[in-house]
């Protein structure tokens, strides 16, 4: 074997490490970008708090017993939100990444969006990222330090027609993370957002019943000329939540097919 081909080797090895003993908080793990986040950060070593709506993400603690522990329930909820932060130090000692995940869409014309669907959306966005943001640092600050990581959107920079209350979101959610970002740095904690593009997930099941189907259609408005997978978006929050990316701090890294560069 070539030194060449040993360094790399050596590098992989201590890549598929590099969550080593972490302790991930992911929200939206039951979903198809969470559940690859939890995967991919338990592949490298990760202990893992998952979190979401959603009753199945009890499937991932029975799959990994004592390395995983879920918490049910809604993360815009200030209780939940608390209840999930606390658990990481409860069971496991500490937080070291918050990920930032659970979302929810809404696909209709301004004039037919109401109140009460805008709110709902700024809630599950927005509101669940900053609670749990707010509940991070607190003990982030008291363990030296930190790292949290978004599940932003294309939309964080770009308009979706039909999507006003999902585009302010997730361009609220890009802008806390840049608060997050300054006022975190003397804390040791780091603090990013991904933007992906189309990804092939169950994100459109509820509001139409084509929803997979619909979102691979996006395809070729991606220069790439598909959409992504869920594991290509968790490799790059797993870059964000490493120590890869240590001087990376108040950034929106797109993951979107060179969707937004055209
Ligand atoms: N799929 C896409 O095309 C796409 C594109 C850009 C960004 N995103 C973002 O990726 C994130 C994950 O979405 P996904 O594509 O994996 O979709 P998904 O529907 O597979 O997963 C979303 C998960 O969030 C959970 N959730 C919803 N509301 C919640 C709440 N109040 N509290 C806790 N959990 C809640 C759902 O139960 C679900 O498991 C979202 O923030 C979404 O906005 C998705």
């Amino acid at each position: 074997m070539s030194k060449q081909t040993q360094e790399r080797d050596r590098n992989r090895i201590s890549r598929d490490e590099d969550l080593a003993d972490r302790v991930v908080l992911v929200t939206g793990a039951a979903g198809g970008i969470g559940r690859a986040v939890v995967q991919g950060a338990l592949r490298r070593g990760a202990r893992a708090v998952v979190q979401d709506l959603s009753p199945s993400v009890t499937e991932l603690e029975a799959e990994h017993p004592g390395r995983v522990v879920s918490v049910v329930g809604d993360a815009a909820d200030e209780a939940v939100a608390v209840k999930s932060v606390a658990a990481a130090r409860s069971q496991f000692g500490r937080l070291d990444v918050l990920v930032s995940n659970a979302g929810t869409t809404l696909n209709k014309p301004l004039t037919a969006t109401s109140a009460e669907e805008w709110d709902r959306v700024m809630r599950v966005n927005v509101r669940s990222a900053f609670l749990l943001t707010r509940e991070a640092f607190k003990i982030m600050e008291q363990d030296g330090g930190g790292n949290i990581v978004y599940v932003g959107s294309f939309t964080s920079t770009v308009a979706l027609a039909e999507g006003s209350a999902y585009t302010a979101s997730k361009g609220a959610l890009s802008q806390l993370m840049k608060v997050a970002a300054v006022e975190g740095a003397r804390l040791g904690i780091r603090a990013n957002a991904i933007a992906p593009g189309v990804v092939d997930t169950g994100f459109l099941n509820h509001i139409r019943p084509d929803g997979q189907e619909y979102l691979r259609s996006f395809g070729a408005a991606h220069p790439l000329g598909r959409i992504a997978q869920p594991s290509e978006i968790a490799d790059a929050v797993l870059y964000l939540a490493g120590d890869e990316s240590s001087f990376v701090t108040g950034a929106l890294l797109a993951v979107d097919g060179g969707y937004t560069a055209l």
